[in-house]
């Protein structure tokens, strides 16, 4: 899926928190968007997935304006899961056939959530809620992907998952996957390309390696210094 942005503004309290002029997220490539906190990640993710109205502009959406939401998966920041069984939740409004079951059994082996696939999520770590989170993505064919810090509870092992998971979800050439991640080492791992974003404007964007590796701001360059301190 292919999105376009244009002017795209989002208000709060009289502070634009969003402020795109132009922007395009191709159609089958991998975006990360970094920045630091409060610079309007979540709140750019949230316009993109529908879940906030932007006061002004647009986003289009392979060229219209509204969306069918079946198309997209949305991983919020903080990963909500239902008060019942982590299998369940995998499945949750999946239909019940024995194809499904097997691919929910397939998603959660390939987290390393197999074994506790009975127990109640809210029992769940935040690593391991994060870990069902990517499995409830697997389960489900969708055209865009929308992670917002999906690796920030996770240890080294499930940070490689995520990066497999992304490969493997991006192989068909068609679902576009956009993930909000504060590591750079992620971003150049399976992004295509990266977006710096700072007091809600994107400050740069290219391809990850030349902009993680050769960053042209100042901006750019502080948030990386940090990130190695
Ligand atoms: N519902 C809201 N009401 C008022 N202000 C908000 C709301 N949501 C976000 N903001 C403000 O908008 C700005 C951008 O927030 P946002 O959550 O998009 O940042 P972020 O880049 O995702 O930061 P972080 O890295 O900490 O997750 C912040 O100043 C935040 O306080
Ligand atoms: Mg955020």
């Amino acid at each position: 899926m292919n999105l376009k942005l244009e002017n795209l503004k989002k208000i709060y309290d009289h502070k634009t928190v969003v402020d795109i002029d132009k922007f395009e997220f191709k159609s089958g490539k991998v975006y990360a968007i970094l920045g630091p906190n409060g610079a309007g990640k979540t709140t750019m993710l949230r316009m993109l997935a529908g879940v906030e109205k932007g006061d002004e502009g647009s986003i289009l959406y392979n060229d219209h304006i509204s969306i069918n939401y079946k198309k997209v998966s949305y991983m919020p920041q903080q990963t909500y899961l239902f008060n019942t069984t982590v299998k369940k939740n995998v499945g949750l409004g999946i239909e019940n056939s024995k194809e499904s079951k097997e691919k929910i059994y397939s998603a959660l082996r390939y987290v390393g959530m197999d074994k506790l696939s009975n127990k109640k999520a809210i029992e769940l770590s935040g690593g391991e809620s994060q870990r069902v989170a990517i499995a409830r993505l697997l389960v489900r064919h969708r055209e865009l992907v929308l992670m917002d810090e999906p690796s920030s509870a996770t240890d080294l092992s499930a940070n490689e998952l995520l990066v497999d998971y992304i490969k493997r979800v991006n192989k068909n050439g068609q679902t576009t996957i956009i993930l909000i991640t504060h590591n750079p080492i992620i971003a150049v791992k399976v992004a295509d390309e990266s977006i710096f974003m700072m007091n809600g404007k994107i400050i740069e964007s290219g391809k990850s390696s030349e902009i993680i590796y050769l960053p042209k701001t100042q901006e750019m360059k502080s948030f990386l210094e940090n990130w190695r301190m």
